[in-house]
């Protein structure tokens, strides 16, 4: 078995015909030993339930009945949030045992809805089987009665489940291989014009610049959960905690599903940042390709923000000591997460002197080798 595409995506093998197998076997046993002595009504859930629930029943040991409704919530590789009613149910369950036989539940709204619906119709008993479970996007607080195989929260297909319309022929599992992002870490002293490289490096390579201070900004003007916590702390002149910020990016990151990757500006900071950033990124399959830092020498960069300060009449560069003050912070830093990028050979310095066009050039070497 090799990797498949669908539409625009593709998938590589999870779960063998053989591991399924043995986890319906297992299912049609456990059910059979709570209901054997009634003829349960089996439900199956369409369109991807189908092929679970044929096979199912054929594994089940004693009598049962079984029929199917349509409720459907998927568009594309992401939940949808709104479920949609249900149709073709004409058998009458008042009084019977019904257990709905789902391929998977995911965030659970479908589960929700199902709930909803058979609370009115009187069943004597209401059960819910699933071939397969991801608990790590599951919101709901409902009970699962019957769980095939818990598997984390990657999007599947095969085995009745399908991308788009696509792959419920597959008689394996297979799962989405995530598209690589460029994910940089740009990192450059006061002065040597990051943020005009970065807004420039955002279009170009269409990637989502995040900025530290901009998403702080940002949840604390909006009052959001995270924005009210982080604020508790800085109202104190406490530093905000790395859960907090890291969560603050983590949902910026999440709102951006689709992007191609991520200039990370501003964070990570210290090495334990580096690594919840880390972890973060792999549990979505993906990875920090590089920490790009801009070089420049500390007298030249003192010559250009005093020069600067003549004109901006910023005062923090109109003092000498104040402004190597805030390149030793930056060196200091930088050094540290230098050391942690360069362990992975993933430390890219770039020579900072020159035009903003010379720089954009020796930067956009570095990306466009980064993957
Ligand atoms: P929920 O309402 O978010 O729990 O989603 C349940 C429905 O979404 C399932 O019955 C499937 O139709 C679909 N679904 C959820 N996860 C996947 C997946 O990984 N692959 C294909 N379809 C999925
Ligand atoms: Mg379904």
């Amino acid at each position: 078995m090799s990797f498949i595409t669908l539409h625009d995506k593709s998938f590589t093998p999870y779960i063998s015909e053989r591991q399924i197998t043995a986890t319906v076997e297992k299912l049609a046993k456990s059910i059979f030993k709570d209901f054997q002595s009634e003829t349960p009504v089996f439900i199956g859930i369409l369109n991807g339930s189908f092929v679970f629930a044929a096979d199912f029943v054929r594994r089940y040991q004693g009598n049962c009945k079984i029929t199917f409704v349509k409720l459907a919530s998927y568009q594309g590789v992401e939940s949808s949030g709104k479920v949609s009613q249900l149709i073709g149910l004409s058998e009458d369950l008042a009084g019977k045992s019904v257990i709905i036989l789902e391929d998977i539940i995911d965030t659970g709204n479908t589960l929700e809805e199902i709930y909803n619906i058979f609370s009115v119709k009187n069943v004597k008993e209401l059960k819910i089987a699933t071939l397969f479970f991801k608990p790590d996007v599951f919101k709901k607080d409902l009970p699962i009665d019957y769980i095939g195989k818990t598997i984390p929260d990657d999007f599947i297909v095969g085995y009745g489940l399908d991308y788009n319309g696509l792959g419920r022929n597959l008689s394996s599992i297979y799962k989405l291989i995530p598209k690589k992002m460029k994910n940089i870490v740009l990192f450059g002293p006061p002065g040597a014009g990051k943020g005009t490289q970065a807004e420039f490096l955002k279009e170009k390579y269409n990637l989502v610049h995040i900025s530290t201070g901009d998403v702080f900004r940002f949840n604390i003007k909006n009052q959001t959960e995270l924005g009210k916590l982080a604020k508790s702390y800085m109202d104190k002149g406490d530093l905000v905690p790395d859960t907090v910020t890291i969560n603050m990016l983590k949902a910026e990151v999440e709102k951006n599903a689709d992007a191609n990757g991520f200039i990370f500006d501003g964070f990570p900071r210290t090495e334990s940042q580096s690594r919840a950033l880390d972890k973060f990124l792999e549990e979505k399959g993906q990875a920090i390709s590089g920490m790009v830092a801009l070089e420049v020498p500390e007298d030249l960069l003192v010559e250009r923000l005093l020069k600067r300060g003549e004109t901006s009449g910023r005062p923090d560069d109109q003092d000498e000591n104040k402004i190597r003050n805030r390149f030793n912070e930056y060196e200091t830093k930088t050094a540290v997460l230098k050391d942690y990028y360069a362990a992975q050979n993933k430390y890219y310095g770039v020579n900072g002197v020159g035009s903003i066009e010379e720089i954009t050039e020796r930067l956009c070497a570095v990306f466009d080798k980064l993957d």
